[in-house]
Formats: C-alpha cells, structure tokens, sequence
C-alpha cells in the first residue's frame, strides 16, 4: 500500500467545484436545501470531508416533483419534436466528453475508484450511454395492429398504439459508479420525455452535481431535471413514496428494494430495480486456463467488488481448482492499492467506514465459519477504508460469504466436478443478476447458460457492457432491464388508440 503519496493533484477547476458550497438543482435554479442543513461528502482515501452537500429532505422532495410536474405538463418539453430532445441528450453527451478529466477526477475523488479507471470506463461508458439513447428518441414506434372484433360485425377498424412517457419519474442511485449510474437512468427516461427528479448517493454526490450545470448548459428546460442530492432514508424515502411520482427507478441493495416496492404501493407507481447480486464465475478444466485466471480476477477485483455482477464465487472445475486458486490469488497480491489519484494504483480505497466495516465483518464471519484465506483477508493500511483483495478457499455453499452479497474485493473459490452438479449450486441462490463461464467447448458453454438463472451471461469474458446490452437481474436481482432498446418500456406507457373507421 502506497504510504508516501506521491498523488496527482486534481485539475484546478476540479478543486475549485469541490471547495464551492454545493446546492441542490430545483426547476433550473440552484438552491439550499428548505431547511438549510447540509452534509459532508468524504474522500475514502484518506477518510476526510471532501466537500458539504446541501442535504434534501421531504420538503425539497415536495419542490422537485412540483417542478417535474409542471415541466412535464406545462413546460416547453412536452412540445419538443422527437428529433430536438435526442439532439439535447447528444449535446449533454459532448459536454460530458469536453469535460471527461474533470469527472474522471471528480469520481476519483468522491468515490476512491483509480482516476485512470474512471477516464476509460466510468465518463467514456456515460458519454457512449447519452449518445445511444439520443438515437432512440426519435425511434420509440407504436404498432399498427390488425384486429378482428366478434361482436361487432362489418365493423372496420384503425387501432395503433402509441409509447407516451410515464410522466414525472424518481430516480434513486448508488455510489459505486456515480456519473455512469445517473447516465443509465437520465439518458432512456430523457429519450422518451419525462421529467425527472434524480437522488444521488450521499456518499458520492458531486459528480451528479456537475452533471447538472451540464444539463443545464446543453439547454433542457427548467424542472426537466431535478437533482436533490441526500440521505435514503428521508430524501430517497419521500421520493420513492411521493403520489406525485409516477415512476421509480432504484439501484441499490436488495433491501432497499423492497422498501421501494413498500413506498411505491401507495399510489402504485411503476418500479424498476437493480439490485444485488452473487454472481457464479464458472471456469471449467477445459479452458484457456491463463485466460480465465486473468478474467475471474477482473470479475471480482474490478471496481474493488462493488459492482452488483461481481463475480464473487468462483466455481472452479476440480481437476484445475488448486492451479486456478494459485493464479488468482497471485493476480490478487499483485494488484496495488492506493489512493485513486496516484498513477500507479490498480485499487482505491471502498467508498465509506461503513461499507469498510460492512466487509471486514463478512471475512470475520468467513473465518468464523471455517474458510481460509489464501491471500488477504484483512483491511490494508491505517488511514482510508481499504481491503486487500481477498481469496476465500474451504467454503461451502451455506456459508454467509457464499450465500450474501459482500460487495468488496473478496472471492469464495469453490470447486465442482460436473456440470450437472455445477448448475444447480450455481442457481442455488436468491440472485440472478449475471454469471461467467470459461471453456473451450462452445456448445457445453451455451447449454451450461442457458441454464443459469441470470440476466447477463457473459462466456469466455467478463464485465462487457455496452449501452446496446439490457442488463438487469432474475430473481431478487431486480425488475425490468436498463440499456439496450429494453429499458424504453421502463419509461413508456403503451396507448392503445382504437378507430372505427
Ligand atoms: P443502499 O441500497 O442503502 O443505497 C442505494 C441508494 O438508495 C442510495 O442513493 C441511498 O441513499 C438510497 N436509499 C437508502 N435507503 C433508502 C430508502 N429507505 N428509501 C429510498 N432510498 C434509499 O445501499 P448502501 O447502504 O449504500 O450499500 C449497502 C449494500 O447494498 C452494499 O454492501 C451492496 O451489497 C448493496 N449495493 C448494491 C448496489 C448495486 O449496484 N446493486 C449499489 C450499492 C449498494
Ligand atoms: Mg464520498
């Protein structure tokens, strides 16, 4: 771990953003939150306030969905050609681009992820996602459908359905990739024309905050976007339960979800969700076993194991379990730890002491149930929330760090011998958000996912999204897809409009 931090400093307008004091962005103004309170966003490498949030409550929740209402009714939006809202969201795109390092940066800084990761996944990844869903805008199609009604005979018909937005939407996001997470849900429920009120994660609010000047400065009306940055218990809860929202969309843990869905039934507005997961990697003896070591390091270690498709048990065929256990965990000791802004690191810190205290009490609980650790095992250094990247061997499938999602550079390396018995184990939990498998053998590759219950299968390779890719999770994975040409029904209603003719 990196004790002299010989670290890059941050762009100067990317330190002067930081230092302002932030407000939240309500009908096109910045302002303070209603009752004036404001919290404190941290740098996890070092465990110090980075900046000061002004903190949305219920009262500005209140405001907010006013704001989305009336811009989604009244609002020079509604009147938009198709054709001139995609062109907004391709702006919003080329703004983004204009301004890659300053949120490559902020994202390092707010969330402790490695800053040259940040440049070539998490802002190229947003960018690409605004440009795919300004494609769509002009592009979401009713049917003209035939249709032949018994009791009205000679009757002749014209009946078509049209795809009209849902209306005013919340949208609830997490803190593992900030700018990327808001991109997935602004971009599909911008492209079909609703009004929306966005909730960062209070751990990782800045980004979100910059992307609105952006939204701003790409020329959306006022109220189309609202972003009320603060807690989930009282900001993110007002949302989710508002009568005046027609829709919410949330990632975040599984728990949560289901307080979401609870919320949400009071005016039963329509719910999509992302939530956890324990995804299988899967590597069979026949495979490019150098490959796949490689490959089911990154499907783990990426993002420091705080992505929801972590990889996070390695099924490993017997016959290569111990050479395959050997090479992650050599991957693992290679990795370098450090602060996101120092070039040469490979892993940042965890976001938050919380989510720090969260996995060092599972590998307790691992060693508690009688798993080693091959490598890792414990937090590194004394200042910042890191942990080394950690392989787990003598699990078993009802251990609490097989069956929970972790959500930390931990991996529970599990052998099988065929697959017969492979894919009930790897089914044998309550997610189903994606899975691997590495092997030669393309046709046992496809039989084996089309057996498991997941919502992304990725063969012979890892955590490949694209905007054109829906992703989102059987099970207690989630509801509905995001991305691809999928989500749009999250953000649709279908109108059937009947004719006699
Ligand atoms: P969380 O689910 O509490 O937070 C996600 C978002 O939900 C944040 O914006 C938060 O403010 C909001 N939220 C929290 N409680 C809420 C409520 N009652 N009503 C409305 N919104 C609420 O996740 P947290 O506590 O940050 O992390 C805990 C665990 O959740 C992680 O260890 C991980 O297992 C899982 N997680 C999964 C993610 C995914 O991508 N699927 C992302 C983040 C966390
Ligand atoms: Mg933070």
């Amino acid at each position: 771990m990196a004790t002299a931090l010989k670290v890059v400093p941050p762009e100067e307008s990317v330190t002067k953003f930081v230092a302002r004091k932030h407000k939240m962005l309500i009908n096109g103004k910045w302002v303070d939150s209603a009752s004036g309170k404001r919290f404190p966003t941290y740098n996890p490498a070092t465990g110090e306030v980075l900046a000061e949030v002004a903190e949305g409550d219920r009262e500005d929740i209140d405001r907010a969905v006013e704001a989305a209402r009336n811009a989604f009714e009244n609002g020079p939006w509604p009147r938009l050609t198709a054709s001139e809202r995609g062109r907004l969201i391709w702006k919003l795109a080329d703004l983004i681009e204009e301004n890659l390092e300053e949120f490559a940066e902020l994202e390092s800084l707010d969330n402790g992820k490695p800053l040259k990761i940040a440049r070539v996944a998490d802002v190229p990844m947003a960018v690409d996602l605004f440009r795919y869903m300004a494609g769509w805008a002009t592009k979401i199609e009713g049917n003209t459908i035939p249709i032949s009604v018994p009791y009205t005979p000679g009757v002749k018909y014209l009946a078509y359905t049209l795809r009209e937005p849902v209306g005013v939407v919340g949208q609830i996001i997490p803190w593992n990739f900030p700018l990327l997470m808001a991109a997935w849900k602004l971009g599909p429920a911008l492209t079909a024309g609703n009004t929306v009120i966005l909730k960062p994660a209070e751990q990782t609010p800045l980004s979100a905050l910059r992307l609105g000047e952006l939204i701003a400065e790409a020329g959306f009306p006022d109220g189309v976007v609202n972003i009320v940055p603060g807690y989930g218990e009282t900001a993110g809860a007002a949302l989710a339960a508002h009568p005046g929202v027609d829709k919410v969309a949330f990632t975040g843990s599984t728990e949560v979800g289901k307080l979401i869905v609870q919320a949400a039934a009071g005016n039963l507005k329509k719910v999509s969700l992302e939530l956890g997961g324990k995804s299988p990697s899967v590597v069979f003896a026949d495979s490019d076993l150098d490959t796949a070591i490689k490959e089911a390091s990154s499907a783990i270690f990426f993002n420091h194991g705080q992505c929801c498709c972590a990889g996070s048990r390695l099924f490993v065929e017997s016959k290569a379990f111990d050479k395959v256990v050997d090479g992650v965990a050599k991957t693992a000791e290679k990795i370098k730890l450090g602060p996101g802004f120092e070039p040469s690191t490979e892993m940042g810190p965890l976001v938050s002491k919380e989510q720090l205290d969260r996995v060092c009490g599972y590998l307790e609980s691992g060693f508690a149930e009688g798993a080693k650790a091959v490598t890792g095992g414990t937090k590194a250094g004394d200042r910042g929330y890191f942990v080394k990247p950690t392989v787990l061997v003598n699990t078993n499938d009802r251990m609490k760090v097989v069956r929970e999602e972790i959500f930390g550079p931990v991996v529970t390396v599990l052998p099988f011998n065929d697959t017969a018995e492979l894919v009930p184990r790897a089914n044998n939990t309550e997610y189903g958000l994606a899975a691997g498998i590495w092997t030669k053998d393309i046709r046992k590759a496809h039989q084996v996912a089309a057996q498991l219950r997941a919502g992304t299968v990725w063969i012979n390779c890892y955590n490949i999204f694209d905007a054109a890719l829906p992703f989102g999770g059987y099970k207690q994975s989630g509801w509905g897809r995001e991305m691809g040409h999928e989500v749009l029904e999250q953000y649709t209603e279908v109108k059937a409009v009947c004719t006699a003719i």
